[in-house]
């Protein structure tokens, strides 16, 4: 019989034996670490980090819970910082690769697969490029003094909820459209359930955001706080914001030249989902690309959220979110 924790080193092991634990909605233990939950391997992956992580004084980190904007800020960093390292828009490593094999997960992908990575094989080099769905609290540890730049996309709760419910819904192969049928409506009840009590994957999500919130408070020239519906209603305005914090703003001649509205045709959903690659291909663990792209609504929760499930959710959030400054 395999040993569960076999794969883990004895340091995980006893701090694992440590946490509180819990079942998250998909039967999944989880283990609350700095306040948030994750799994036995992204805890191990995210000491490897801790423990093993080097930054580079250019380090760039796109951080973000769930569904909430991760795929379209990866691919607009990228675009932009690599802007002249691609200027033909013919042969954009965009229209090639999915933005999350542009830029991997620290904790979901290089230091899950190993303890120390070989980063000088990540896709960006100067700037590395890397993204995240830990708590600021469990990333910033090897970060130390390193001036590198962390850049954080929130959403709106119930769109995250929603968006990650057809989520599930498209791995697990119901496609989303046409009437909510039984097994879809119970997956709902249950991703709601453990939205609500914050046992979820990297959850609670107020956490998160929160983490990242202050961070960006307290250092904001190495924190920069986005938000999905702002990126939306504006989007030349917080592409700029985003140039500006990452210390390549646009000159003059690119602006007049379109080269805002270039890089954002190029990650806007409809060219990155119409895209080949997008269409067929996977991530190492199966997930089909497509399941990343959807509507990019905001308020798409409103079709398929009860107005109890509304009133119960708000309230939580504003109660967790009470005296921070910020409203989600
Ligand atoms: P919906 O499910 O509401 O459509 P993440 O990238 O963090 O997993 O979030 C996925 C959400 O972002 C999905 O929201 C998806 O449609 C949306 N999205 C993905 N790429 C996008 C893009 N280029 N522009 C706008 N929204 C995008």
């Amino acid at each position: 019989l395999k040993d569960e924790n076999e794969d883990l080193s004895e340091e995980t092991k006893s701090l694992i034996s440590s946490l509180p634990s819990d079942i998250d909605c998909s039967g999944t233990k989880l283990f609350k670490y700095q306040g948030c939950w994750y799994d036995k391997d992204i805890l191990q992956a995210i000491l490897n980090f801790n423990k093993n992580f080097q930054p580079q004084e250019t380090d760039i980190i796109v951080a973000s819970f769930p569904k909430s904007g991760t795929t379209w800020l990866k691919a607009l960093t990228f675009a932009l910082v690599q802007r002249s390292k691609h200027p033909s828009e013919d042969h954009h490593p965009l229209l090639s690769h999915n933005p999350h094999e542009l830029v991997p997960y620290l904790e979901l992908d290089l230091y899950l697969k190993s303890s120390k990575p070989d980063l000088t094989k990540v896709p960006s080099s100067s700037p590395r490029l890397f993204s995240t769905h830990m708590s600021f609290h469990a990333l910033k540890v090897p970060l130390k003094e390193s001036p590198c730049k962390i850049v954080y996309v929130c959403r709106n709760v119930k769109d995250v909820l929603v968006s990650l419910w057809c989520f599930e819904n498209s791995i697990i192969g119901v496609d989303g459209s046409g009437d909510i049928n039984q097994k879809e409506s119970n997956l709902l009840e249950a991703l709601f359930e453990s939205f609500c009590s914050g046992v979820g994957l990297c959850g609670p999500l107020w956490k998160n955001v929160l983490s990242y919130w202050r961070g960006s408070l307290e250092d904001p020239k190495h924190v920069l706080f986005m938000r999905y519906e702002e990126l939306k209603a504006e989007p030349r305005v917080q592409i700029k914001r985003l140039a500006e914090f990452l210390e390549c703003p646009f000159t003059k001649e690119e602006e007049d030249n379109g080269g805002v509205d270039k890089i954002l045709e190029l990650c806007s959903l409809r060219n990155l989902s119409g895209l080949e690659i997008n269409k067929t291909g996977k991530l190492s663990e199966g997930v089909s690309f497509k399941s990343f792209f959807r509507k990019g609504e905001v308020g798409d929760w409103k079709s398929y959220m009860t107005p109890e499930m509304e009133k119960k959710i708000d309230m939580i959030v504003e109660e967790k979110l009470q005296g921070s400054g910020l409203k989600l």
